[in-house]
């Protein structure tokens, strides 16, 4: 009578168990299908500025070259960008190439931006002239306050 009593005890355990364990599997279900269905929503990023430079500091027309720090969620890190004044606009781009993501330099004798892993330029506004990239480079949010540069970084 006491093993009857025991068995239906464990039984009923497991059975508690198994329904626990399947509601978890259903709630991470649901989860991973809305992370998939509406990846955009979910994961909104807002735009963080970082210092980049003085106003005084920007090139007068052409492109310079900056390196701008990030210290956001507790991790640092540096990002290489560019600043472009044309004369009639003034923009940053981001120094990674939209074919594999490697870091992009500027060549001033042809006045292209040149990426050093498959060939892939950029003319001085971004946009791809030559090679595999697949996009132009991305833009940044600029902003001057107070004479100083931030950058906006999409986080
Ligand atoms: S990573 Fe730049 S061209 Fe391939």
């Amino acid at each position: 009578m006491l093993q009857n009593t025991s068995k239906l005890d464990r039984r009923s355990f497991l059975k508690k168990v198994c329904k626990l364990f399947s509601f978890i599997g259903l709630f991470i279900m649901m989860g991973l299908y809305l992370l998939f269905a509406f990846p955009k929503q979910l994961r909104k990023k807002k735009t963080v500025y970082v210092y980049a430079c003085e106003e005084e500091e920007l090139p007068v027309q052409g492109v310079r070259q900056y390196y701008i720090d990030y210290p956001l969620h507790g991790k640092a890190g540096t990002k290489k960008i560019f600043i472009v004044n044309t004369g009639k606009e003034l923009f940053a781009l981001s120094a990674i190439c939209t074919h594999l993501g490697c870091l992009i330099n500027w060549y001033r004798p042809e006045n292209k931006f040149l990426c050093p892993c498959h060939g892939g330029q950029y003319d001085t506004n971004g946009n791809v002239v030559a090679g595999p990239p697949p996009a132009p480079m991305n833009r940044m949010p600029l902003k001057i306050e107070h004479q100083k540069v931030h950058i906006g970084l999409r986080v």
